[in-house]
């Protein structure tokens, strides 16, 4: 199953996929291409040290947005992608993209949702968020994507305890750990045609 991984940032969910595909745990999976809005950002490094395909796309490669829809389109045409994962993506995909792969996009929100996601919650904002409320509870959420943000059914969770002392900075790390964890596992049974079922166990708490 060919993957292609959009990334914004340092990609420690890209990493800890590569690495489950390398260990054999995570099977029929290949990851043949990287996107990135950011130029500089650590995903396309990792991408390129591994000989994985890595493109930058942004409204600055691409100002005109039919421009930028039909380049992305033909880029996941080209490396024969069927599943796409956000791992730290800022953008929206654009809805022709999103339509041309229905149940076959996902992305990992640091957070339970519904709760502390949506339009502008993203990094250690989720986290200060969380830690403000009195949460004793948060964790990792993978979900299907749709055309909003964080807005898509909820494919797999895992859980973590909000600990006393916890900053948003030790919150953010136990989330990321459980993040590792949880996203290889929901893209093996998906690769491998296993049911997706958001209420078992997928990780040990
Ligand atoms: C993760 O916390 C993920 O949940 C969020 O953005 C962060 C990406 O981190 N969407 P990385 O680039 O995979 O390290």
């Amino acid at each position: 199953m060919n993957l292609a991984v959009f990334a914004s940032g340092g990609g420690s969910n890209f990493q800890a996929i590569l690495r489950r595909i390398r260990s054999g745990d995570l099977t029929n999976a290949c990851v043949v291409l990287v996107v990135s809005n950011n130029s500089r950002c650590g995903a396309l490094e990792l991408a390129r040290q591994n000989s994985i395909a890595a493109v930058h796309l942004s409204s600055q490669t691409h100002p005109d947005h039919v421009a930028f829809e039909n380049t992305l389109l033909d880029l996941l045409c080209t490396h024969q992608v069927e599943i796409i994962l956000l791992a730290g993506y800022m953008k929206l995909l654009p809805k022709v993209v999103i339509r041309r792969f229905p149940k076959r996009i996902l992305n990992i929100h640091p957070a339970l949702l519904p709760q502390y996601g949506g339009q502008g919650m993203y990094g250690i904002k989720v986290h200060e968020a969380v830690v403000r409320s009195g949460d004793r509870e948060s964790g990792a959420t993978v979900h299907w994507v749709n055309e909003n943000y964080d807005d898509g059914p909820i494919a797999a969770q895992s859980r973590v305890p909000v600990l006393a002392g916890d900053t948003a900075g030790t919150l953010a790390a136990r989330v990321l750990q459980a993040e590792h964890d949880l996203y290889w596992r929901v893209v093996d049974a998906l690769a491998n045609d296993r049911e997706i079922n958001a209420s078992e166990p997928w990780t040990k708490s």
